[in-house]
């Protein structure tokens, strides 16, 4: 994915479009651009490398245009060269465009272009968009019309800005990919995410796939896929320009890991009454006659899917998690009694959303767990459940993996009291009231946890390993995937009893194993002496007086509440070592090589 940012407006535009890709940098860093439509033409500033180096060359510039487009890279077609940044412009340098998404048939457009004399200088799809535009302006076409026209010829997804020489409008469109536009007395902003311009406005209107918008200093035409005139609703966004700065942090990473005990207090907000016992998630859809539970993600919220699905299991409601890039391989057809659950943070993550579209035609019913308000899971799926964790800007997800964790342990006790065959825990009141205390505790283990220090005792080993078993398998697996995020150091996430079936062959005393342990079982303990009978030091993330202290050499604690609970803990921790193994290794830590925030490609 990348981030698009546009502005329109009687401010200049630069220093709003540059705040803006700032903003918008986690959504992709592999390249910078800006345009901007000055008195005789367009200028275009663009590079490879971060926005802090486009940063450096737009300080020395002296413009005061008061329109134009930005946009952040995450390359799909072409790799991350000067000539492959956006914006990208048309062979005379008359239209400028910025896009996130891909043009299916960028090929045979760019073929027939060709024939007709447009010439091309990038390897993106991106850049059959200007050329397209000329091709219209040439055969006659008002600017609107021409841009109507180019955007029809599309195959794809698709969010996209453009400028056009000597016209004072921002044209743009929408079909796949996000696109916001912030309202501010006199400036209007088009952004892929509301962080870019929340500093300036909270005021927000989400469009609609299919949609056509052209925003002047003065106005907004929406016209929808039919062709009409259209009114989207205006809102404001509860998110506060706060939460999209580092503050103190040195990183994003650790201030959000910071931020859990508050993240994880919306999250829980008015969801459970302490005295009843009862859970109440305000959802409109009848989840009475569910059979069965498909739970769907890629990533680390595919590891709150596993969390979930096992919960579920444990209250008697048949439930799978299954990985979205699988889902047409895997999944099996589900049935108008599944309920089927995107688990998206972001909610546009590309294999998650096609898994949802393909369960929506088979006749589930659809729910999204997701942070982002009217993001597409939301939107696409019966209805959104949201996690409340606020904006989260590293691209380790840390503080939104608690919260689907907690929203679906929330949810799982829901449906166990709704449907035939579930029940809710036993110890549900247990677990409500240490729910109401998980702030608490997550406080007091970054006050207390000995992660730094044991960053530096386990650097530059062969391997990392992490076991658990039940819910601790998906927390060995978020610890292992955000270990490997952050640090680009090997690390694997185990059941626990697997490791005596294969991976046992690759412990040696070059290799941690962080155990997480919270039930009383012995099971993951044997598991870890077998891993210490062949050299593996042992770390155990477990309470204090838990079996595995004995048997490990050194220990992460967490306070032992209900298990469900002391897991996420064990998480905390475990984000915290990865964090501070990073710093160690001087990494890019918010924006890890090769990766962006979230994936809108399949
Ligand atoms: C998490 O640290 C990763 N950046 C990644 O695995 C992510 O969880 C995955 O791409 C899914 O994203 P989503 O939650 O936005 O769908
Ligand atoms: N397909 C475009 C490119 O490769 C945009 C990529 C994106 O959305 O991340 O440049």
């Amino acid at each position: 994915m990348c981030g698009i940012i546009a502005h329109a407006g009687d401010r200049e535009a630069l220093d709003p479009l540059v705040t803006g890709l700032e903003k918008l940098e986690y959504r992709g860093y592999d390249s910078a651009g800006i345009a901007v439509k000055n008195g005789h033409g367009l200028d275009v500033w663009k590079c490879s490398g971060q926005v802090s180096d486009l940063k450096r060359t737009i300080n020395t510039v002296d413009s005061s245009a008061t329109l134009g487009i930005g946009h952040t890279r995450w390359s799909t077609h072409g790799p991350p060269t000067d000539e492959n940044a956006h914006p990208h412009t048309d062979h005379s340098d008359r239209v400028a465009a910025v896009h996130n998404g891909i043009i299916e048939n960028y090929e045979t457009l760019k073929e027939k272009l060709s024939e007709d004399g447009y010439e091309f200088t990038s390897d993106t799809d991106t850049e059959v968009i200007p050329n397209l535009i000329r091709y219209y302006l040439d055969h006659g076409n008002e600017p609107l019309a021409a841009f109507e026209h180019a955007v029809s010829d599309l195959d794809g997804s698709y969010a996209i800005a453009t400028v056009i020489e000597g016209n004072d409008s921002i044209f743009a469109a929408r079909q796949g990919s996000p696109l916001v536009l912030g309202l501010e007395e006199n400036s209007y902003y088009l952004a892929s995410d509301v962080p870019a311009f929340l500093s300036q406005t909270d005021t927000v209107l989400y469009l609609e796939d299919g949609d056509v918008l052209e925003v002047r200093s003065d106005g907004v035409e929406i016209i929808d896929e039919e062709g009409q005139l259209a009114q989207r609703e205006v809102e404001q966004v509860d998110w506060q320009p706060g939460e999209t700065e580092k503050a103190q942090f040195d990183h994003y990473m650790l201030k959000e890991i910071h931020s859990q005990p508050e993240s994880l207090q919306k999250t829980l907000e008015g969801r459970f009454d302490r005295e009843k016992d009862e859970i109440d998630l305000d959802l409109g859809l009848d989840l009475s006659g569910i059979d069965s539970v498909q739970l769907v993600a890629c990533g680390t919220s595919y590891h709150a899917a596993m969390f979930g699905a096992s919960l579920l299991n444990q209250c008697g409601v048949p439930a799978r998690s299954i990985r979205a890039s699988e889902y047409d391989v895997s999944a099996g057809t589900p049935s108008e009694r599944t309920l089927f659950i995107a688990v998206t943070q972001s909610g546009e993550t590309a294999d998650t959303l096609t898994a949802l579209s393909s369960a929506k035609e088979a006749g589930a019913s659809t729910l999204a767990v997701t942070n982002v308000v009217q993001s597409t899971a939301a939107r696409e799926a019966d209805e959104p459940l949201y996690i409340r964790a606020g904006p989260e800007i590293g691209v380790a997800a840390t503080k939104t993996f608690s919260s689907q964790a907690v929203t679906l342990t929330l949810l799982s006790q829901f449906l166990a009291e709704v449907t035939d065959d579930g029940s809710p825990l036993d110890t549900l009141p247990e677990l409500v009231s240490d729910l109401s205390e998980l702030s608490n505790a997550v406080e007091q283990v970054l006050q207390t946890s000995d992660a730094e220090r044991l960053s530096r005792e386990y650097l530059n080993e062969r391997a990392y390993f992490f076991i658990g078993r039940g819910l601790g398998c998906s927390v060995a697996k978020e610890g292992a995937l955000k270990f490997k995020e952050v640090t680009y150091e090997h690390a694997e996430g185990f059941a626990s009893g697997e490791l005596k079936h294969g991976p046992l062959a690759l412990v040696t005393e070059r290799t941690p194993v962080f155990t997480i342990c919270v039930d009383g079982s012995r099971k993951t303990v044997t598991n870890a002496e077998e891993a210490k009978t062949r050299g593996a030091p042992i770390v155990a993330v477990s309470p204090p007086d838990h079996g595995i202290v004995d048997t490990a050499d050194e220990h992460l604690y967490v306070p032992e509440m209900h298990p469900i609970c002391t897991y996420l803990l064990a998480n905390v921790q475990l984000q915290l070592l990865s964090y501070y193994s990073a710093t160690e290794l001087d990494r890019a830590i918010d924006k890890p090589r090769n990766l962006a925030k979230s994936v809108t490609v399949e």
